[in-house]
């Protein structure tokens, strides 16, 4: 159906033949293990988007007959899914590929594998392919449906499979997804990002926005509040260009409040907000809707103009206050966060005040900070950088602290108030369970271990900066 209504979608017999090397591989490892499964060790790195892209790598590993290990020694197939965002990423991935060659050297039939935005990148492929010749299969992000053709090709002929095709710009349904939580799921609604902020390789890696039909959305959530899900977070990463280039007339909003009419009790949740394409609609929408959380992840990277425009965020430090200032008056309790890149080439200490200025201002409730990194074939990586890592390191440190005054404040605002929460699981401390309120606040406390998966009414009782404390008073 979602033909009908979407140019991206992998067409049917693409899809049909995914399903019959499926079968294949089935058939081919029922023989090689007989009695037992084939084992396969899936790790992840990055974000969220990441994740989801596992879980349905997953479900084709799953429906091929692999089971999952944490144990790379007892793997018969190790999959990497890696990120790019900054060279940590890369770092630790290369560390941790090169700790395999001896894993290969026991097992000759050992299947490594590596696949998401780093391999994306035409360099790395090269330098897996000259220096980690053990690895025998590289995909990039546009075609992950295929693992099963790779899985075969490789089982039958023993060959390495490198394929990082970079202009699919497609979008794979009705192939099996398994899911890693019970009564938390993610749901993309779309892939890839058109922005090119100056510093960032995620348009290059993750090629065009395209967007997942309504019908497919509303089906896979259905699906997921009909087995007991309370929490669905939509994944893009740029949710508010949701429908741009699809058949039908919708935005972002609007499928929020499709999702929000959906019978049942669960909550919501999205990210990332592109602060430029963030509607008042949008704003007016979360506030009418019941079940979608007070919270809003707006990324500003930098509180001033000129970084701004550096960076090509198309909005200035005004514009964003001024929907934060209409967000917080719409919307009372509102829970905003944010990601701050510290050291963009050329930014100075005074154009980093303006930074620290904007923070104190919105009051977010966390941040997610980060060093610049430069990306190979990004824009501001041909930009001349003068201030050095250790000096950046001083003015990260900076914003943390701030953060860390605001993030107090905002805790022991929260005391003796009582916020409803769906509880997560086990805490750190015996008998302690973790529950997380609307506005994506952890909250610790003593409870039976029956309330996971479940909304609870939790009272905070006591606040460290980032840890609060709570006890609960009535269990629904
Ligand atoms: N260096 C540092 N941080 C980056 N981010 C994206 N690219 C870079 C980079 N090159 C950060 C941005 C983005 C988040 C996901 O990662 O803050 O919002
Ligand atoms: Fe990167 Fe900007 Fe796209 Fe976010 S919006 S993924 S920061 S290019």
């Amino acid at each position: 159906m979602s033909m009908i209504n979407n140019d991206a979608i992998i067409s049917f017999d693409e899809i049909k033949k995914q399903k019959e090397y499926i079968s294949l591989v089935r058939e081919i490892l029922a023989d090689k293990f007989y009695d037992k499964a084939p084992k396969a060790f899936v790790h992840t790195y990055g974000c969220q988007g990441n994740l989801s892209d596992s879980e349905r790598m997953k479900g084709l590993l799953f429906e091929m007959g692999y089971r999952f290990t944490d144990n790379n020694e007892e793997a018969d197939l190790i999959l990497f899914n890696t990120c790019a965002i900054r060279e940590h990423a890369e770092d630790r991935v290369f560390g941790n590929v090169g700790r395999l060659k001896a894993l290969k050297e026991k097992n000759k039939d050992l299947i490594i594998g590596l696949c998401g935005c780093m391999v994306q990148q035409e360099h790395i492929k090269d330098k897996i392919k000259k220096s980690y010749s053990f690895v025998n299969l590289l995909f990039g992000t546009h075609v992950s449906y295929k693992l099963p053709e790779y899985i075969y090709s490789i089982l039958t002929r023993g060959q390495k499979v490198f394929d990082i095709e970079s202009n699919l710009n497609k979008i794979a349904e009705d192939l099996p997804i398994y899911r890693d939580g019970s009564f938390k799921a993610w749901i993309p609604i779309m892939y890839g990002c058109d922005n090119f902020c100056s510093y960032c390789i995620v348009p290059y890696v993750r090629g065009r926005e395209r967007s997942r039909s309504s019908e497919d959305i509303l089906k896979e959530a259905k699906q997921l509040i009909d087995s007991g899900y309370k929490e669905i977070t939509l994944l893009g990463q740029n949710v508010n260009s949701y429908g741009k280039g699809l058949k039908e007339d919708i935005d972002f909003a609007d499928l929020l409040k499709k999702i929000n009419d959906i019978d049942g009790d669960f909550i919501i949740r999205f990210m990332t907000s592109h602060p430029k394409d963030c509607s008042k609609k949008l704003i007016d929408t979360i506030a009418k809707c019941k079940k979608v959380s007070h919270h809003l992840h707006l990324p500003v990277q930098s509180g001033n103009n000129r970084v701004l425009k550096e960076m090509n965020r198309k909005y200035t430090r005004e514009e964003y206050l001024e929907l934060v200032e209409y967000a917080k008056n719409k919307i009372p309790d509102i829970s905003l966060t944010s990601d701050i890149i510290v050291g963009f080439p050329g930014e100075t200490y005074e154009e980093f005040c303006d930074t620290l200025s904007l923070v104190e201002k919105v009051g977010y409730t966390s941040l997610f900070t980060f060093i610049y990194s430069a990306r190979e074939g990004t824009k501001a990586a041909k930009m001349p950088d003068n201030i050095t890592h250790k000096e950046k390191t001083v003015w990260f440190k900076e914003l943390t602290d701030l953060q860390e005054k605001i993030a107090a404040k905002r805790s022991l605002d929260m005391k003796g108030k009582i916020f409803r929460c769906l509880c997560e699981g086990k805490g750190k401390n015996d008998n302690e369970l973790i529950a997380r309120t609307d506005g994506n606040i952890t909250i610790e406390f003593v409870g039976d271990e029956e309330n996971i998966g479940k909304f609870c009414n939790i009272k905070v009782t006591d606040t460290l900066t980032w840890i609060v404390k709570g006890e609960i008073i009535k269990e629904n």
